[in-house]
């Protein structure tokens, strides 16, 4: 270990390398190596606005800061050997700028610092899942516009149910991925508040001044609570719930869409660059991409477990235990980014196939338009619902055609929500024009 800023504490500690290797989160928080900086720059800038530096002193840590983040961007950083990316930084600061380096960590603490960086890498993370999710929702819409005809069996219970058509299965997938842009969104306004300046638990001292930290990393305020701030972690698992959740939906349409592709359907062709084929059986073509994000949704789901089983009962103030909490977040995070650009991505390479959409409708599809048909004529709905069925059940139904038509059926459901083309149109058209949220 290369440094350890606590050192002088324990200065006879004998090194056991399993521990030091156990207690090391460099390998993980160095990812957030761009915003430990920046907020030691706002940091620094307080600290000279309460006399701590001189201006000549801020200049140096200034310059020194700069230094390190192009070292970071450029990738020659080498981080082996810290403990964390806050005492990396702490630490070549100091070589880089001796005194002046050494005063940086007055009245602030890796509690805080690891709340403050977590929160602009959530910030960045949340804005580009809503725009992963937007171009995952065009996609959609545009596949629904250039599929507005074709005509599918909608499911219950695995069962043909109604006929419906594809561009309204699409937009109701658009509907929930709107709902999960929202999620994200509300998650946005609630991050940003800045943790800064809260010290290990009680608060800055010096009068710094927490409004302008909060200002300069971009964020509407300082948090409100100093205690909450090196406490809590309800932001990330807000993020990682939002995460599972959308995953949870990726995996519901992933699932669709395999079956459909599959030869025993051929509802959809995935394009082959979605696909893979096997080592073994020559006429295989396997939907990967869709398994993969299928499964993927299980570890996001598990990333979420983590983190409430993290703070379950745990104390309040800063705990080691929370020093977990990254891996989870940044898992989540790096998997649903992945999977929305390959979902969108099979999306918009996919072929839809009416004919075989068609000719899965069988006249059992409409048998529900009968019933209402005879409605239409006056009977009671449970009449002509037995009047149905029973033809249904002594195998005298249909014989092969329906009086109604599938496209009848679908147009007979004009009211607002359903499957008629002048309805999927709007529905679209409403999700094409919704303000983007970003
Ligand atoms: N590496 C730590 C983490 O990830 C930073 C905070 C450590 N604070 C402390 N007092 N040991 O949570």
């Amino acid at each position: 270990m290369k440094s350890r800023t606590w050192q002088s504490r324990l200065p006879e500690r004998k090194a056991d390398p399993a521990f030091e290797a156990m207690n090391a989160s460099i390998g993980v928080d160095i990812r957030l190596i761009r915003h430990e900086i920046a907020a030691s720059k706002a940091h620094a800038a307080v600290l000279a606005d309460a006399g701590i530096y001189t201006p000549a002193e801020h200049d140096s840590v200034n310059r020194a800061l700069d230094s390190l983040a192009e070292e970071a961007s450029s990738g020659s950083m080498d981080a082996s050997g810290f403990e964390d990316v806050h005492s990396l930084v702490e630490h070549r600061l100091t070589e880089l700028c001796g005194g002046a380096g050494a005063k940086i960590q007055t009245g602030r603490s890796r509690n805080e610092q690891t709340a403050t960086a977590q929160r602009l890498y959530m910030k960045e993370s949340a804005s580009a899942a809503a725009g992963a999710i937007q171009s995952l929702m065009n996609a959609m819409i545009e596949k629904a516009s250039e599929n507005m005809d074709a005509i599918m069996p909608g499911y219950t219970h695995c069962r043909p149910a109604q006929p419906i058509r594809f561009s309204f299965y699409l937009a109701a997938h658009v509907a929930g991925l709107s709902r999960d842009m929202g999620r994200v969104q509300d998650a946005l306004r609630r991050l940003d508040e800045c943790p800064a300046g809260s010290g290990a638990v009680a608060g800055a001292p010096f009068g710094l001044d927490r409004e302008k930290a909060a200002r300069l990393l971009g964020f509407a305020m300082p948090s409100l609570n100093a205690l909450d701030s090196v406490s809590d972690r309800d932001m990330q698992i807000e993020i990682v719930s939002c995460a599972a959740l959308l995953m949870v939906r990726l995996s519901r349409i992933a699932e669709d869409l395999i079956l459909w592709s599959s030869p025993a359907f051929g509802f959809v062709s995935l394009g082959d660059t979605y696909c893979t084929s096997s080592s073994l059986m020559p006429q295989k073509k396997n939907p990967d991409a869709l398994e993969l994000i299928r499964g993927k949704a299980a570890r996001v789901a598990g990333d979420l477990t983590a983190l409430l089983m993290l703070c379950k009962g745990l104390p309040t103030g800063y705990q080691k235990d929370l020093q977990e909490d990254k891996e989870r977040l940044f898992d989540a995070v790096d998997t649903v980014l992945s999977c929305l650009a390959v979902f969108e991505g099979v999306v918009r390479e996919m072929t839809v196939n009416a004919g075989a959409m068609k000719s899965a409708i069988g006249p059992e599809c409409m048998a529900t338009d009968e019933a209402d048909m005879l409605v239409q004529k006056g009977m009671p709905f449970r009449q002509a619902y037995s009047q149905v069925a029973s033809a249904i059940a002594a195998g005298e139904y249909g014989n092969g055609t329906a009086a109604v038509s599938p496209e009848d059926s679908v147009e007979r459901r004009r009211s607002a929500g359903g499957t008629a083309k002048s309805r999927v149109a709007a529905m679209l058209e409403a999700a094409r024009t919704s303000s983007p949220i970003m």
